[in-house]
C-alpha cells in the first residue's frame, strides 16, 4: 500500500522540480476555471407540430405504454397472471418504448402552446381540475429550471429502461415502471393539476393497485 501511494507521488514530485524551473507554475494562484464549453447548436431548426396536451397523447403517453404493458399482473378467471418479456420481440417493444421516451421527452423543450387553440382544459366551473394553457405556461416562465428537471427525470427512466433492456433484468423492469410513473405524475402534479387531492388520491390508488399497499411514499416497490 505505502509503495503504492509512494510510486504515485514520485511523478508529482517530478512535476513540483518542473515548476520551480518555470515559473508559470505558480501554485499561490486559485486555479481558473476551463473555458466554458460552446453553446451546443442543433443541426437545423426544431419546429413544433403538435401542443404539449397532443404530443402527450399521441407520442409519450402510447410510448410508456410499452413500459408500463410489458409487466404487470393481469386477473383473469383463472387466476392472477404475472406478465413479464419473454421473447425478444417483446424486449424490442419496450426498447421502442424507452427510445420514443428518452428522445421524444425533448420535445417539451421546444417552445409550444400547451393544448389547441380553443381548448382551455378542465379549468373552469366548480369541477375544474386542471390548469389552463395559459396558467401552465405562467408556471413554466416562472422557473424554466423546474420544467426541465422533470423533462430530464422522465429522460432518465427511459435511459434506465435502456439499460434494463441490455441486461434483460426483468425485475429491474418492475422499479422502472414504477418510476416511470413517478416521473410523469410528478410534472403532471407540478403543472397540469396541482395539489389536486381527489386526483393525486387516484392517482396514490392505482399505484397501490399496481404494487400493493405496503410500500411508504418515494420507495422503490418491489415485484408484488
Ligand atoms: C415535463 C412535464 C411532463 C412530463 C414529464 C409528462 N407530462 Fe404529460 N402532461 C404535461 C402537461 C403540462 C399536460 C397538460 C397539457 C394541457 O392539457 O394543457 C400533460 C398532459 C398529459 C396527458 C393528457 C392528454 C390529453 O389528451 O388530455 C396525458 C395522457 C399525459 N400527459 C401523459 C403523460 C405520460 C404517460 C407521461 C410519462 C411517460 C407524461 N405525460 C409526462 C406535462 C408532462
Amino acid at each position: 500500500m505505502v509503495s503504492r501511494i509512494k510510486k504515485r507521488l514520485a511523478p508529482v514530485r517530478g512535476l513540483i522540480g518542473l515548476c520551480v524551473l518555470l515559473s508559470a507554475c505558480s501554485s499561490s494562484k486559485p486555479a481558473t476555471a476551463p473555458p466554458a464549453a460552446p453553446a451546443p447548436v442543433l443541426w437545423g431548426d426544431m419546429k413544433p407540430v403538435v401542443s404539449v396536451k397532443e404530443l402527450m397523447k399521441y407520442m409519450l403517453d402510447p410510448a410508456s405504454d410499452f413500459i408500463f404493458d410489458a409487466v404487470k399482473i393481469e386477473t383473469t378467471r383463472k387466476g392472477t397472471v404475472e406478465k413479464v418479456p419473454k421473447t425478444d420481440e417483446d424486449w424490442e417493444k419496450i426498447r421502442v418504448g424507452a427510445v420514443t421516451l428518452a428522445e421524444g421527452v425533448y420535445l417539451l423543450k421546444v417552445p409550444r402552446p400547451f393544448a389547441p387553440a380553443g381548448d382551455e382544459n378542465n379549468s373552469t366551473g366548480p369541477d375544474a381540475s386542471e390548469l389552463s394553457p395559459k396558467q401552465i405556461k405562467a408556471k413554466l416562465d416562472a422557473d424554466p429550471v423546474l420544467w426541465n428537471a422533470k423533462i430530464e427525470a422522465l429522460r432518465n427512466v427511459g435511459l434506465e429502461v435502456l439499460d434494463i433492456v441490455k441486461t434483460k433484468k426483468t425485475a429491474e423492469l418492475w422499479d422502472a415502471s414504477y418510476n416511470l410513473d413517478q416521473a410523469c405524475e410528478s410534472c403532471h402534479l407540478q403543472y397540469w393539476y396541482p395539489g389536486d387531492p381527489a386526483l393525486l388520491q387516484k392517482v396514490d390508488r392505482q399505484l397501490d393497485e399496481l404494487f400493493g399497499k405496503s410500500q411508504p411514499p418515494g420507495s422503490r416497490p418491489r415485484k408484488p
